[in-house]
Formats: C-alpha cells, sequence, structure tokens
C-alpha cells in the first residue's frame, strides 16, 4: 500500500492592510529572513512533507528575491502567481494548481504566511493526530481569556460564556478531496474549517500552540520575533 502524502499550501496574497506597512506583511522581516520564507523553510525541511505549494498575487514583486535568498528550495516549493481577492479564491487556486501532483484522499495542510511561528514538531503533531481521522482538523487553543462583547460605542454589551471555545490557528488539514469540494461550495469563509462544517462535518480541534500567532498589527511582529528566538516547541 503507497503511505498517505502530505501537501503544504501557502495562501500568500494578502496585502495585510492591517499592519500598515509599504510592503505585503508575509514579507515584513522578522529574525533574519520574511514571514513566508520562515514558513516555506519550516515546511521544505520536513520529511512528512512531499511538496509545498504557495499561492502569491499575479503582480508579486517581491517572491523572486525571496526565494532566491537563503538556501535553495528547488524540486521543494512550486510558486503559483495566482492569489484571489479572497483568502478562500486564492487557496482554490492553488487547489487547483496542484491537481496534477495530488490524489482525491491525500492530505493538504493549509497554513497562513502570517504564521511564522509554526515549527515542524507542532506540524507533525497535527498529523500525527489527524493522519486516520475520517474527515481532518485543525490547530487550535482553548480560550483562556474572559471575553466582552462590545456595544460598538466602547462599553461592554455582554460577557460571553467562553466554555467550549477554541481560537482557530492553522494548518488546518484536510483530504483534498473534501477540501476542494467544500470550499468550492462555501459562502465566503476566513478558513478552510469553516467550510467542511458547513458541509455538516466536525473537523477535530488538535491543541497548537501560542508561538503559532498571527501576525496582524504592528506590535505582533516583536512578539512572533521572541517566539522564533526561542528554541521550544
Ligand atoms: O489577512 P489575513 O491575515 O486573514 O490572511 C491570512 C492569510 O491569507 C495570509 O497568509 C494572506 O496572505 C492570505 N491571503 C491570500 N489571499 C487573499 C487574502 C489573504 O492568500 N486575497
Amino acid at each position: 500500500m503507497i503511505p498517505p502524502r502530505y501537501f503544504a499550501l501557502i495562501p500568500a496574497a494578502g496585502v495585510g492592510a492591517r499592519m500598515g506597512a509599504a510592503m505585503p506583511k508575509q514579507y515584513a522581516s522578522l529574525a533574519g529572513k520574511p514571514m513566508l520564507r520562515h514558513v516555506l523553510d519550516t515546511f521544505a525541511g520536513m520529511e512528512a512533507i512531499t511538496h509545498t505549494f504557495a499561492v502569491v498575487g499575479g503582480s508579486d514583486g517581491y517572491i523572486d528575491d525571496l526565494m532566491r535568498n537563503g538556501p535553495s528550495l528547488a524540486g521543494r516549493v512550486t510558486i503559483v502567481r495566482d492569489g484571489g481577492d479572497t483568502r478562500r479564491q486564492s487557496v482554490l487556486n492553488g487547489l487547483l494548481a496542484m491537481r496534477p501532483q495530488i490524489a482525491d484522499d491525500e492530505w493538504v495542510l493549509v497554513h497562513d504566511a502570517a504564521r511564522p511561528g509554526l515549527s515542524a514538531g507542532l506540524a507533525v503533531r497535527l498529523i500525527e493526530a489527524l493522519h486516520a481521522d475520517d474527515v481532518g482538523g485543525l490547530l487550535a487553543l482553548p480560550i483562556v481569556d474572559t471575553l466582552k462583547r462590545s456595544d460598538g460605542a466602547g462599553r461592554v454589551d455582554a460577557t460571553v460564556p467562553r466554555d467550549g471555545l477554541w481560537a482557530a490557528q492553522t494548518p488546518q488539514m484536510f483530504r483534498y478531496g473534501l477540501l476542494r469540494k467544500a470550499l468550492e461550495a462555501a459562502a465566503e469563509v476566513t478558513d478552510e474549517a469553516s467550510a467542511i462544517e458547513a458541509l455538516g462535518l466536525t473537523p477535530r480541534l488538535v491543541p497548537g500552540s501560542p508561538r503559532n500567532l498571527k501576525v496582524t498589527l504592528p506590535d505582533d511582529l516583536a512578539l512572533a520575533e521572541l517566539y522564533l528566538k526561542a528554541l521550544n516547541d
């Protein structure tokens, strides 16, 4: 029997408006290299990952330098220059480009370019937890803060019970055929798991790590850098 294969898909076609920076946030440098390069190096260095695809915008002017600077990623990473208007569309375009290399029952790990703190150890934890799962799932963290809903005018409207609430991270890992069907059928979604849930399925929650934070605001860069410089998974 051929062992199951795992592919990484990195949507990296966003503009990162909330960072307020000159370049898209996936190219912001931390700990010596762009965020996207951290992510590509992590997946390219993993024996468990057969191949990695990254989706960038059609007129992206940064990706060639990123691929040139540093150890060669040739043969391990394919750049798909076909980003969409939304994350969902970028992921779908990536899935389309992967089609010749992947079978419907093989696994795709979709990971944000803006989460440079993912370690190989965390990605392996996800694969080990899900390789025999019928649905698939995602890294996520239980919510520890007390949650408040705003009234829209800077005051508390209500306290939201946090029981059972988790914050979704990536990678989100699903079989190719199911993921493509779910995203094609979905209305706009902010992650892959939501599209799978819309089919009535229940993705598994696998404990992630604070180091796998999403860099969204300028202060997040410094925090992500601290985690990257620390040795622990
Ligand atoms: O903007 P946000 O942080 O939610 O983006 C999450 C990921 O989706 C980032 O890696 C971003 O580059 C990617 N994205 C994309 N195409 C878009 C919008 C976002 O690939 N149109």
